[in-house]
């Protein structure tokens, strides 16, 4: 029996509003669009992965799901915190939580950004940063996780 790949993806606020939302800087596509580009890439390398996605404007139900993924065995945990990656210690100390790898994504380049946005908490908690790449972001940090035996 094959073992699946297992992944979690949290979007943190105002990305369930991507497509809308600056889309000269974060892109046309919308979240769900965004994901389901994202799967099929995937599944394009390796049928046996399993993404779950999740999606929160507020910071409590985002603590919520990472205490729940602590408790689930994932390959790794992937996390665009949005705003929340400049502000958030509660998030930042949830992700401690995460014994599997955290992989923290934005869409754009934050360090070409205002100088708020070089604020980065949550990202202490992570062991990779991929950014500035648009939507392949989310493509990217899974496939990073995938070994040839896994094709
Ligand atoms: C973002 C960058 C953040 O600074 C911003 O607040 C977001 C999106 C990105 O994906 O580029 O909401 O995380």
């Amino acid at each position: 029996m094959v073992n699946k790949r297992k992944f979690l993806v949290i979007n943190g606020p105002n990305l369930n509003f991507l497509g809308k939302r600056e889309p000269e800087i974060y892109g046309s596509l919308s979240l769900k669009e965004i994901q389901e580009y994202t799967e099929k890439r995937v599944h394009s390398f390796c049928k046996y992965v399993n993404i779950d996605w999740f999606q929160s404007n507020l910071e409590g139900e985002i603590v919520d799901r990472i205490q729940k993924a602590s408790l689930e065995s994932l390959d790794a945990l992937i996390i665009n915190p949005a705003a929340y990656s400049h502000t958030s210690v509660a998030i930042l100390d949830a992700l401690k939580l995460i014994e599997y790898k955290v992989i923290e994504v934005h869409l754009s380049n934050t360090y070409n950004r205002e100088s708020f946005r070089h604020t980065r908490l949550t990202a202490k908690s992570s062991n990779a940063i991929i950014e500035g790449f648009g939507k392949e972001v989310y493509f990217l940090s899974i496939i990073s996780q995938i070994t040839e035996e896994d094709f």
